[in-house]
């Protein structure tokens, strides 16, 4: 099989599938996580970066302290923010954090969530940066945060990149000490299989299941086109 494939799309949302080199999960993943585990992740935050963070973290003080039940939903990776408007209209009690480090993405108007449409949730902000640094301030701040989302993230899918996935980087630590629940979908099994292997080195369990699409609105731009395409879409749920 070719090494050099990623995900393939068209513009019209007619989404191939994932074609990987790999057969399983990857041979290095316990030893990368090891090192990652073993190894503080030391590298300097980047200066935009902190000053999203400033600034979100300034919302959510005066959140918390306005809100005493309140809880934080994290929606990382949110794209164009469709995911953390719905989470902010599911979640009225809530403050949705969106990051994504694509200002086009986070700065793109989202069709079909007008007050015309009946939609009222004004619970969310979305922030770009880059959550290599945006996770560990979060967690350094120990955020309040109930479900912590990741919905199709990039799936590198070559096995030469397996660093590039979450599960293979070295915020892998600091990214699954946020969130008393985590989510993360995609369309490639093998990579939530591998953040579930990855997960049991620090003891967090949970299930992977089919995203159950009849009937309810996608969560995302990215599951709406999968499911076009008639792929299946699936769901890890970790819990502490
Ligand atoms: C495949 S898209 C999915 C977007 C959205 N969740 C959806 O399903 O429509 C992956 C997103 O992850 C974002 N991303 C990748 N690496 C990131 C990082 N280090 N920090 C913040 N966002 C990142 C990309 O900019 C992109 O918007």
């Amino acid at each position: 099989m070719k090494d050099n494939m990623a995900e393939q799309q068209d513009p019209l949302g007619d989404s191939k599938s994932i074609i990987t080199n790999q057969t399983g999960i990857h041979e290095k993943l316990n030893e990368v996580v090891a090192k990652h585990l073993s190894h503080p992740f030391k590298k300097p935050y980047q200066p935009h970066t902190q000053q999203a963070f400033q600034e979100m973290d300034t919302l959510v003080q005066a959140f918390l302290q306005a809100n005493s039940a309140g809880e934080i939903i994290l929606d990382a990776c949110c794209g164009v923010g469709q995911s953390s408007r719905i989470l902010a209209q599911q979640n009225p009690q809530a403050l949705v954090i969106g990051v994504d480090k694509s200002a086009h993405r986070i700065n793109r108007n989202v069709e079909g969530f007008s007050q015309e449409n009946g939609y009222h949730a004004q619970n969310y902000h979305l922030v770009r940066a880059d959550l290599n640094d945006f996770y560990r301030l979060v967690k350094a701040a120990n955020w309040p945060v109930t479900k912590h989302y990741i919905l199709y993230p990039n799936p590198w899918p070559k096995s030469k990149h397996l660093q590039r996935r979450w599960h293979g980087s070295a915020v892998f630590p600091q990214m699954t000490g946020i969130g008393d629940t985590l989510i993360l979908r995609s369309n490639w099994r093998l990579y939530l299989e591998e953040f579930q292997q990855a997960a049991k080195q620090i003891a967090l369990h949970g299930e992977l299941s089919q995203v159950n699409v009849a009937g309810e609105q996608a969560l995302t731009p990215f599951e709406a086109k999968y499911q076009a395409s008639g792929q299946v879409c699936w769901q890890l749920t970790l819990y502490k």
